[in-house]
């Protein structure tokens, strides 16, 4: 997991500043991997370890203009997931992944991983959807795994709550012929079930029509991806719920940033703390949701 102990920012080289798409962004560019991270919404847009193809998936109909939510790699939701429990005219899965994020710094961090932090305070907009004084900060390292670490801080006089996720989107090579461990066991609310409430039974998950599931699980998982040849593995920490989530055919074809024949390279492995797992903070107390992603290659 990520270094708190290192507060010096030497920028390592292979890190640059630039526009991607007409957006600020961060780009990571280091002999063991290569990374991207927009200024909007601190997104994680890209990461690939050295030897590997692109582990994130992103689509290429996503719309880079801002203030619009890119579609793939890894959106934050802060501080609600999914619409708004009272103002279903809020922006799904809150406001941070559509806000602009102050890039703090890159630093080497001890596992020897380009290190890169941003942060969002409160400001004016914010308070109109959320009225608390909160820092909200990325902290992800790029290398041979990936790891990020999304702290939140209460700055406020009063405690408040937020629901969070870390919305990863994987690239698999069929998402009809991959298996998802770690699960079993766990309740999950199934949202194309009408939220109604399961038990998972199977050791390894297959996916075989549209999937949206909110697991009480703080487990980590392994996505097996024989087809790809490799397989991923999802660590977590402080985190209670993993949602998983793959629109299918006929959902994926009325999403306009989502090219319709796309979807089988794509599957949602999410790390959250949302509805009753939500998190409450006191004045002055930190949260923080850490993951970190490892791939391995398998041979048949
Ligand atoms: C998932 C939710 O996390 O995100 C789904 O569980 C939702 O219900 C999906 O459809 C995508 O959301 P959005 O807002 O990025 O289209």
């Amino acid at each position: 997991m990520t270094d708190n102990s290192s507060k010096t920012f030497v920028p390592p080289s292979g890190v640059e500043r630039g526009e991607t798409h007409g957006l600020a962004s961060v780009r990571v560019q280091t002999a063991a991997a290569t990374g991207l991270v927009y200024l909007q919404g601190a997104h994680v847009a890209e990461w690939t370890p050295q030897g590997q193809s692109p582990v994130l998936w992103l689509s290429e109909k996503t719309n880079y203009q801002p203030g619009k939510a890119l579609r793939g790699g890894i959106p934050i939701c802060f501080p609600w997931f999914g619409p708004h429990r009272t103002h279903q005219e809020y922006p799904q899965h809150g406001f941070a992944r559509t806000m602009d994020f102050e890039y703090v710094g890159a630093r080497l961090d001890r596992e020897g991983r380009a290190e890169l932090e941003f942060v969002l305070g409160e400001n004016a907009k914010t308070r109109g959807f959320f009225p608390h004084a909160f820092e909200a900060r990325l902290r992800v390292a790029f290398g041979q795994s990936l790891a990020l670490a999304f702290s939140v801080t209460n700055r406020d006089s009063t405690a408040f709550d937020y629901e969070e996720a870390l919305h990863s989107y994987f690239h698999v090579a069929d998402v009809r012929k991959i298996a998802v461990s770690g699960l079993c066991g766990a309740k999950y609310l199934d949202k194309v079930r009408g939220m109604a409430e399961f038990t998972e039974s199977a050791d390894e998950l297959a996916l075989s029509g549209e999937t949206d599931r909110v697991y009480d699980s703080a487990a980590s998982c392994t996505i097996a991806d024989s087809l790809g040849q490799r397989s991923l593995r999802i660590e977590k920490a402080h985190s209670r719920n993993t949602v998983v989530w793959n629109p299918w055919a006929e959902k994926a074809a009325q999403m306009a940033d989502f090219e319709a024949s796309a979807w089988p390279t794509m599957l949602c492995v999410e790390s959250a703390n949302v509805g009753p797992a939500r998190v409450s903070l006191a004045p002055g107390e930190t949260h923080t949701l850490e993951v970190e992603v490892r791939v391995s290659s398998a041979r048949p």
